[in-house]
Protein backbone atom coordinates (compact mmCIF):
# COMPACT_ATOMS: atom_id res chain seq x y z
CA UNK A 1 0.00 0.00 0.00
CA UNK A 2 1.71 3.18 -1.21
CA UNK A 3 0.27 6.41 0.24
CA UNK A 4 0.55 9.77 -1.52
CA UNK A 5 0.03 13.05 0.32
CA UNK A 6 -0.60 16.49 -1.16
CA UNK A 7 -1.79 19.90 0.07
CA UNK A 8 -3.70 22.86 -1.28
CA UNK A 9 -6.71 25.16 -1.11
CA UNK A 10 -8.58 23.65 -4.07
CA UNK A 11 -11.03 26.57 -4.26
CA UNK A 12 -13.36 26.59 -7.31
CA UNK A 13 -12.14 23.17 -8.43
CA UNK A 14 -10.81 23.22 -12.00
CA UNK A 15 -9.06 21.06 -14.61
CA UNK A 16 -5.59 21.89 -13.22
CA UNK A 17 -6.59 20.55 -9.80
CA UNK A 18 -8.06 17.37 -11.28
CA UNK A 19 -4.92 16.77 -13.39
CA UNK A 20 -2.77 17.19 -10.28
CA UNK A 21 -4.93 14.83 -8.20
CA UNK A 22 -5.10 12.21 -10.97
CA UNK A 23 -1.35 12.14 -11.53
CA UNK A 24 -0.67 12.10 -7.78
CA UNK A 25 -3.03 9.15 -7.26
CA UNK A 26 -1.42 7.25 -10.15
CA UNK A 27 1.87 7.27 -8.21
CA UNK A 28 0.43 4.93 -5.58
CA UNK A 29 -2.61 3.26 -4.03
CA UNK A 30 -4.09 5.92 -1.75
CA UNK A 31 -4.21 9.73 -2.06
CA UNK A 32 -4.78 11.87 0.99
CA UNK A 33 -5.19 15.64 0.76
CA UNK A 34 -4.35 18.27 3.36
CA UNK A 35 -6.91 20.97 2.64
CA UNK A 36 -6.12 24.50 3.84
CA UNK A 37 -8.52 25.56 6.55
CA UNK A 38 -10.23 28.96 6.25
CA UNK A 39 -8.22 30.21 9.25
CA UNK A 40 -4.93 29.03 7.69
CA UNK A 41 -5.83 30.83 4.45
CA UNK A 42 -6.70 33.99 6.36
CA UNK A 43 -3.27 33.84 8.02
CA UNK A 44 -1.74 33.75 4.51
CA UNK A 45 -3.92 36.75 3.53
CA UNK A 46 -5.68 34.47 1.06
CA UNK A 47 -9.43 34.01 0.96
CA UNK A 48 -11.35 31.27 -0.78
CA UNK A 49 -14.72 31.73 -2.41
CA UNK A 50 -15.93 28.40 -1.00
CA UNK A 51 -15.48 27.68 2.68
CA UNK A 52 -13.63 24.65 4.08
CA UNK A 53 -16.70 22.42 4.40
CA UNK A 54 -17.72 23.08 0.80
CA UNK A 55 -14.21 22.56 -0.57
CA UNK A 56 -13.89 19.34 1.46
CA UNK A 57 -17.24 18.00 0.24
CA UNK A 58 -16.27 18.58 -3.40
CA UNK A 59 -12.78 17.11 -3.02
CA UNK A 60 -14.10 13.99 -1.28
CA UNK A 61 -16.32 13.28 -4.27
CA UNK A 62 -13.33 13.13 -6.66
CA UNK A 63 -12.52 9.55 -7.60
CA UNK A 64 -8.77 10.06 -7.14
CA UNK A 65 -9.11 11.32 -3.55
CA UNK A 66 -9.32 8.80 -0.71
CA UNK A 67 -9.25 11.09 2.30
CA UNK A 68 -9.24 14.80 3.17
CA UNK A 69 -7.95 16.36 6.39
CA UNK A 70 -7.37 19.95 7.50
CA UNK A 71 -4.10 21.82 6.98
CA UNK A 72 -4.02 24.45 9.69
CA UNK A 73 -0.30 25.27 10.07
CA UNK A 74 2.82 25.40 7.89
CA UNK A 75 4.74 23.01 10.12
CA UNK A 76 2.35 20.08 10.44
CA UNK A 77 3.62 18.27 7.34
CA UNK A 78 6.23 16.04 8.96
CA UNK A 79 3.70 14.94 11.58
CA UNK A 80 1.13 14.23 8.85
CA UNK A 81 3.64 12.19 6.81
CA UNK A 82 4.37 10.06 9.89
CA UNK A 83 0.72 9.79 11.01
CA UNK A 84 -0.59 8.75 7.60
CA UNK A 85 2.56 6.77 6.70
CA UNK A 86 2.91 8.74 3.46
CA UNK A 87 5.45 7.36 0.98
CA UNK A 88 5.37 10.26 -1.48
CA UNK A 89 4.72 13.99 -0.97
CA UNK A 90 3.42 15.65 -4.15
CA UNK A 91 2.95 19.32 -5.09
CA UNK A 92 2.67 21.26 -8.34
CA UNK A 93 5.95 22.68 -9.63
CA UNK A 94 5.00 26.21 -8.59
CA UNK A 95 6.37 24.87 -5.27
CA UNK A 96 9.55 23.38 -6.81
CA UNK A 97 12.29 23.06 -4.17
CA UNK A 98 10.17 24.54 -1.36
CA UNK A 99 9.58 21.22 0.41
CA UNK A 100 12.90 19.46 -0.23
CA UNK A 101 13.53 19.23 3.53
CA UNK A 102 10.75 16.61 3.67
CA UNK A 103 13.00 14.25 1.67
CA UNK A 104 14.32 13.02 5.03
CA UNK A 105 10.89 11.51 5.64
CA UNK A 106 9.52 10.45 2.24
CA UNK A 107 9.95 10.89 -1.50
CA UNK A 108 9.13 14.43 -2.71
CA UNK A 109 7.78 14.94 -6.24
CA UNK A 110 6.84 18.22 -7.95
CA UNK A 111 4.46 17.66 -10.87
CA UNK A 112 4.26 20.12 -13.79
CA UNK A 113 1.31 22.51 -13.39
CA UNK A 114 -1.44 22.52 -15.99
CA UNK A 115 -0.94 25.59 -18.12
CA UNK A 116 -3.33 28.53 -18.43
CA UNK A 117 -5.73 27.81 -15.59
CA UNK A 118 -5.80 28.74 -11.90
CA UNK A 119 -8.28 29.76 -9.25
CA UNK A 120 -6.79 33.26 -9.33
CA UNK A 121 -7.48 33.47 -13.07
CA UNK A 122 -11.08 32.22 -12.69
CA UNK A 123 -11.72 34.76 -9.94
CA UNK A 124 -10.30 37.55 -12.12
CA UNK A 125 -12.59 36.53 -14.96
CA UNK A 126 -15.58 36.70 -12.59
CA UNK A 127 -14.82 40.31 -11.69
CA UNK A 128 -17.80 42.47 -12.79
CA UNK A 129 -15.46 44.64 -14.85
CA UNK A 130 -14.66 41.67 -17.08
CA UNK A 131 -18.28 40.69 -17.73
N1 LIG B 1 -2.22 23.11 -9.65
C1 LIG B 1 -1.80 22.60 -10.90
N2 LIG B 1 -2.15 23.24 -12.05
C2 LIG B 1 -2.88 24.39 -12.01
C3 LIG B 1 -3.32 24.91 -10.77
C4 LIG B 1 -2.96 24.25 -9.60
O1 LIG B 1 -1.13 21.56 -10.95
N3 LIG B 1 -3.17 24.99 -13.16
C5 LIG B 1 -1.82 22.43 -8.44
C6 LIG B 1 -0.94 23.29 -7.54
O2 LIG B 1 0.39 23.27 -8.00
C7 LIG B 1 -1.11 22.62 -6.20
C8 LIG B 1 -2.58 22.13 -6.27
O3 LIG B 1 -2.96 22.15 -7.66
O4 LIG B 1 -0.26 21.49 -6.09
C9 LIG B 1 -3.52 23.02 -5.48
O5 LIG B 1 -3.32 24.34 -5.90
P1 LIG B 1 -4.14 25.61 -5.41
O6 LIG B 1 -3.18 26.66 -4.95
O7 LIG B 1 -5.23 25.22 -4.52
O8 LIG B 1 -4.79 26.07 -6.83
P2 LIG B 1 -4.50 27.30 -7.79
O9 LIG B 1 -5.46 27.22 -8.94
O10 LIG B 1 -3.03 27.41 -8.11
O11 LIG B 1 -4.96 28.51 -6.88
P3 LIG B 1 -4.43 30.00 -6.78
O12 LIG B 1 -4.60 30.63 -8.13
O13 LIG B 1 -5.31 30.63 -5.71
O14 LIG B 1 -2.97 29.89 -6.36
Amino acid sequence: MKTIITYGTFDILHRGHINLLRRARELGDRLIVGLSSDEFNAGKHKSSLLNYENRKYVLESIRYVDMVFAESTWDQKIGDILTYKADIFVMGDDWEGKFDSLKEHCEVIYLPRTQNISTTQIKAELEPSSL
